[in-house]
């Protein structure tokens, strides 16, 4: 990276930005997990109760889903989703949320100060899994509870072998097994919020005693130990070692959670948040690899970065009741009125995700409906796309086969809380034989980039297919209700093509994605 030269012209106008990259279809990082594509619904504000179930809403069906929201959430493309919470887990009693629904009880959901009614449990929620098509992917209260409830709770869910427990499955209207492969022990464990908050050594101990159980019962399964809440806890990168040192053997990913919210007055750190994500990322497979090391062991841990958003968490204090006789149920929380520079750093989240999908497995964004969300749900009227839904959209559906390695020369500059920060930001994909994806970032305010892209090997025979740019001149342009469409790809236009190599403009803080095809296949 070099430090920028923005020189302003007579006219006014700055100059753009300079960038050259250089993508080969035999310099890959790794095979893209589908799984990196995922979502998360929690027990938490309207995004169970009036967001995926809203029995009162002219869309809903017979079960009470909105059709409206299943439409989008087909349309986002989520690929696994990460459920029941978040910090609702550490209170969460699976059994109550099965059975009969005039039996289930109401229980205080402690996370979020509301009331929990049950009415959604394990068994809607897979039903409503199966019309977004999506895999499910559970957590297990290691929070107030322990070894013996997730086990109990994993034999509810995944054994056919005839025992009470899935007797009572088939009673409550299910008689296969739902099968779900990946699970979560437990949620965010060192965090001061969190019911039952534990220490790595003792979180680490329990977290390998109830891997070893569950895979006692079933040995097919994928488990994620709980890395640190976020990168800036205080006992971040211990935290990883002493729980990865403790559960080595018996879990396959360590998870990462990372919200991002602008500082006032400071886009430009705000823009660079990937480059946060980039280093996290970095840290806790360096920490994975470590322990590793010390131990001689030849398995590789996995990431799995099951909660990840722009988030206005400095917000939500003044949203959330309080008061010991307020337990509402469904209360706003969180949501987000996301502006077209939200939806541009989301794009580059995700493409910080894949230039790491050799050890970036799993990831989940946090969240999908309402809460922390690119879906609107209104109780009085239709869903609609929030900025940040289209480059989560179209990166989940054109960003197929394999991440490859990116060479960039680009200028940047310094931010005040990542220090140097490229302005431009690049990551690529490639599908054997049938075409690859280059999605690129503008992180600057005010200068466009000029973007030389060398493509090599299979990439040189590829043809444009597509160029699409999310870009608003009001930085803080946002969708609503009235003009759902405001802030919404567009063609870009200034795509062109030399034989092995591609030039694209991107505007200031942008995203943009140029879709390459094999001439002679075009999937779409
Ligand atoms: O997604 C909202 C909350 O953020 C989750 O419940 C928790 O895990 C995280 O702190």
């Amino acid at each position: 990276m070099q430090r920028a030269e923005v020189a302003d012209d007579p006219l006014g106008r700055e100059s753009p930005l300079r960038v050259r990259v250089a993508l080969d279809s035999e310099r890959v990082v790794g095979d893209i997990d589908r799984r990196l594509f995922g979502g998360f619904v929690e027990h938490m504000g309207r995004g169970v109760y009036g967001g995926i179930y809203a029995p009162g809403h002219p869309s809903a069906d017979e079960r009470g889903f909105r059709r409206d929201v299943i439409d989008l959430v087909r349309e986002l493309g989520v690929t696994t989703v990460r459920y029941p919470g978040g910090n609702f887990v550490s209170g969460f009693h699976w059994e109550d949320s099965v059975g009969p629904r005039e039996l289930r009880p109401t229980r205080l959901n402690l996370a979020w100060h509301s009331s929990e009614t049950n009415e959604v449990g394990i068994h809607e929620f897979a039903e409503w899994l199966s019309e977004v098509d999506a895999e499910l992917m559970l957590a297990v209260n290691l929070g107030t509870r322990g070894t013996r409830e997730a086990i109990e709770f994993l034999e509810y869910v995944n054994i056919s072998a005839p025992t009470r427990l899935s007797q009572w499955r088939s009673e409550n209207g299910r008689a296969e097994p739902f099968g779900v492969k990946m699970w979560c022990l437990g949620n965010e464990m060192d965090g001061p919020w969190q019911l039952g908050q534990r220490t790595p050594e003792d979180y680490g101990i329990l977290a390998a005693q109830t891997a070893k159980a569950m895979r006692q019962v079933d040995p097919d399964l994928e488990l994620v130990a709980c890395g640190s809440s976020h990168a800036a806890m205080p006992t971040f990168g211990e935290w990883e070692k002493v729980v990865l040192t403790h559960t080595y053997d018996d879990v396959d990913y360590l998870s990462c959670h990372a919200y991002y919210e602008p500082e006032p007055d400071d886009r430009a750190s705000f823009l660079g948040s990937a480059v946060n994500m980039d280093r996290f990322i970095d840290a806790v497979v360096a920490t994975a690899d470590h322990v590793k090391a010390v131990r001689g062991s030849s398995k590789t841990i996995a990431v799995s970065f099951d909660e990840w958003n722009v988030w206005y968490s400095s917000r939500l204090p003044e949203q959330l009741p309080r008061a010991a006789d307020d337990w509402p149920l469904a209360p706003p929380l969180s949501e987000e009125d996301y502006t077209v520079t939200d939806g541009v750093v989301v794009g580059d989240l995700l493409m910080s995700l894949l230039r790491h999908a050799d050890r970036v497995r799993s990831a989940s964004l946090a969240q999908i409906v309402n809460v922390i969300a690119p879906i609107a749900a209104p109780d009085n009227g239709p869903a609609w796309r929030k900025a940040t839904f289209h480059p989560f959209a179209l990166t989940a559906r054109h960003a197929r086969g394999r991440s490859l390695d990116v060479v960039i020369d680009t200028p940047g500059h310094h931010t005040a809380v990542h220090g140097d920060t490229p302005f431009v930001s690049v990551a690529a994909t490639h599908d054997p034989g049938r075409g690859g994806a280059v999605f690129l970032v503008n992180r600057h305010e005010s200068a466009a980039a000029e973007v030389t892209v060398e493509l090599s090997g299979a990439l040189a025979v590829l043809v444009v297919a597509e160029a699409v740019t999310l870009h608003d001149p009001d930085l803080d342009a946002q969708n609503s209700a009235v003009f759902p469409d405001r802030v919404s790809p567009r063609p870009n236009r200034s795509v062109r093509q030399q034989p092995g190599a591609l030039s694209v403009q991107l505007p200031p803080v942008s995203w943009t994605m140029v879709r390459l095809v094999d001439a002679e296949a075009d999937e779409g």
